[in-house]
């Protein structure tokens, strides 16, 4: 990755230095948008099958739009493909993570979280056999 965070271009950088940003920077892509997507797919079927969609259908058709929205924004970032962008996409994706993490973990996620340990905790205490099984 460039060695200087406040550069607004790769117009400073060498040949080979380009080069190995522009190789670095879609080996990263390319697994981030794998984990993400993967990630976004266990969250959406942890709550398809729990009640939680039965119950409040508001808030996970919230949560999956703005899993929705992630995704879209990470793959016009992957579309990229200006090199002299390099930098710009790095600072885009630096932006975005810092809004998943600060936004989306706290506003749905956790609520997600929550209600999974309060349904393995009803499970726990239940037989199977009165509540069925999830
Ligand atoms: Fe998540
Ligand atoms: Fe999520």
């Amino acid at each position: 990755m460039c060695v200087d965070v406040t550069r607004d271009s790769c117009h400073l950088c060498d040949g080979a230095q380009r080069e190995n940003c522009e190789s670095s920077l879609i080996g990263l892509l390319g697994d981030l948008l794998m984990f993400v997507l993967d990630h976004f797919h266990q969250e959406e079927k942890a709550m398809r099958e729990s009640m939680l969609y039965m119950m409040d259908r508001e808030v996970c058709e919230a949560h999956m739009e703005d899993h929705a929205h992630i995704s879209e924004k990470i793959q016009q970032i992957v579309a990229v493909t200006d090199p002299s962008k390099t930098v710009i996409q790095v600072r885009d994706l630096d932006r975005l993570l810092e809004t998943w993490l600060s936004n989306h973990v706290v506003l749905h996620d956790r609520a997600l979280d929550n209600w999974m340990a309060r349904q393995d905790s009803i499970i726990a205490r239940y037989p199977k056999a009165l509540i069925g099984s999830y």
